[in-house]
């Protein structure tokens, strides 16, 4: 077997190993490294190894490694800038970049096709070209729109009347206008291709500006899953294995992500498409639709509580990561623990905007794994928790998903956090969260309202505590 056939093989199997570690927290991180090492295996062994049919290597040395250089630099550089909030916004632009990489391939490609048509055209190199070219573009495209929404640079979710029926439309005219192409490819209407590129990056932009800003994470594991199929198309192209696999890989492991958090909040794929998601309704009342009032506690209060706990279950949501909260709560949870109190972490499978964003955060100050409970554990152990503590989380503790066959969330397993004797629920103020809809809970007799940005006041809690 050939040496560089070798490195792909384990380079193929760097990519499934880590794969299979980010599923745990404890490998998550080696796991990274490793397919990381693999990739380098790969790409190097392609740059030196590889000879084409006349025994040529790849030559262009300087521009690979300039290209190599500048990119290892912006990456590096962002992903030790970016805040884990702003992490889908980084996965948007850098898989926008991938599918850019994938039509660029394929804009290349068939300028070569054109360049030698004496010869006859290979009709399945010419799909595979069209693929890349579309699947690329349009995942590019797209990730762009999400990236500038998420990022808050597009601000409104862009729609007009009949909006379905254009972007059928264009999607159409790609599909026929590339039956077309490959039936009666000639240089002479070769002009084609660029036509159908261009409607791939409308495309693009149409399907991901009218979807709800708030479904963007979903979104965004769509479109990784389509750039990877992008790259597999290169890998065909160049009969490139570790192109290939890593493409098919990516494709599969996307479309699993996005079905699970459809799943997750119990919504159809077609519903996050075309459903215009977590709008930005207010309800700021005192009192809740059904009559309800809030009642606050005071951080003493609060304080007492814990302390004289047997078992405090805290629930991280989202605010626990915009207030960058997690050291102080994993601080209050030492501080509990030294007094006898047990505390555990109830996880909901979407807490916070991105999967596994509750146990990054919690990792990124070594809560040890142990302490973390998956959701369906939890809801076992409510019932035996004193206290639970609700940090920055909204939606995936609503009993309208329970309750409301009405709600937008109806039907999406949450946190039974009800079935605790107390239960302590600290966010800012009464607005909604990600879903935009009025939480009842915050009016159940069993709940306090502790109000307040989470990180000062967990820090204040825990000088209330160390002061008891
Ligand atoms: P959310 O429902 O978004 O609620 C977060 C709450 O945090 C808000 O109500 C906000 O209330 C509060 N908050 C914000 N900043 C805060 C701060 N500095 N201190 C204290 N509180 C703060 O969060 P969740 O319960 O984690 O639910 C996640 C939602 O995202 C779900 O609806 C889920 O379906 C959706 N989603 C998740 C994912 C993934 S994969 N995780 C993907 C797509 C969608 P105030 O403004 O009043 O403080």
């Amino acid at each position: 077997m050939e040496l560089l056939t070798i490195l792909y093989l384990i380079g193929s199997i760097t990519f499934i190993l880590g794969l299979k570690m980010l599923s745990n927290p404890k490998t998550a991180r080696k796991g990274n490294l490793i397919a990381a090492a693999g990739m380098t295996i790969a790409i190097l062994g392609t740059i030196f190894l590889y000879q084409d049919d006349e025994g040529k290597k790849l030559g262009n040395y300087a521009w690979i490694f300039g290209g190599i250089l500048i990119g290892t630099i912006i990456g590096a550089f962002a992903a030790k800038k970016v805040k884990m909030t702003a992490m889908p916004q980084m996965v948007s632009i850098f898989n926008g970049m991938g599918g850019a990489c994938a039509a660029l391939i394929s804009l290349v490609e068939f300028n070569h096709l054109v360049n030698n048509s004496e010869s006859s055209v290979n009709l399945g190199i010419l799909s595979i070209i069209l693929l890349g070219l579309i699947i690329g573009s349009v995942s590019f495209a797209g990730s762009m729109i999400a990236w500038g929404k998420l990022n808050g640079n597009i601000k409104k979710d862009f729609s007009f009347l009949r909006q379905q029926f254009v972007n059928i439309g264009i999607l159409l005219a790609i599909l026929g206008l590339s039956i077309f192409l490959v039936l009666n490819f000639s240089p002479e209407n070769s002009n084609l291709f660029y036509v159908i590129f261009i409607l791939s990056l409308l495309y693009g932009l149409l399907f991901v500006f009218p979807i709800g800003g708030a479904d963007m994470p979903v979104v965004i594991s769509l479109l990784n899953s389509f750039t990877g199929v992008a790259a597999a198309c290169g890998g065909f192209l160049y009969d490139n294995k570790v192109m290939l696999t890593g493409g098919i890989l990516v494709g599969a492991a996307g479309t699993l992500l996005t079905i699970l958090m459809c799943n997750a909040m119990n919504r159809s794929l077609l519903n996050v498409l075309i459903g215009s998601f977590g709008g930005n309704k207010k309800t700021e009342g005192a009192t809740s639709s059904s009559g309800g009032t809030v009642k606050e506690v005071t951080l003493s209060d609060t304080a007492v509580l814990m302390t004289y706990a047997n078992k405090v279950m805290i629930v991280p949501g989202y605010g626990l990561a915009v207030a960058q909260a997690q050291h102080a709560c994993h601080e209050l949870e030492k501080l509990l623990e030294s007094k006898g109190v047990d505390v555990f972490y109830a996880i909901h499978p979407v807490a916070g905007r991105m999967p596994g964003h509750m146990n990054v955060l919690l990792a990124e100050t070594d809560v040890p794994y142990e302490k973390l409970m998956e959701m369906e554990q939890a809801n076992e152990e409510f019932s035996t928790a004193d206290v639970v503590l609700i940090l920055g989380a909204n939606d995936v503790v609503n009993p309208a998903a329970k309750e409301s066959t009405s709600s937008p969330i109806y039907g999406m397993p949450i946190l039974e956090v009800e079935l605790a004797k107390n239960v302590i629920v600290n966010k800012r103020s009464r607005k909604p969260g990600y879903a935009g809809i009025e939480n009842e809970l915050f009016y159940r007799p069993k709940t306090s309202m502790l109000f307040g940005d989470a990180k000062k006041v967990l820090q204040d809690l825990i000088s209330e505590i160390k002061n008891l």
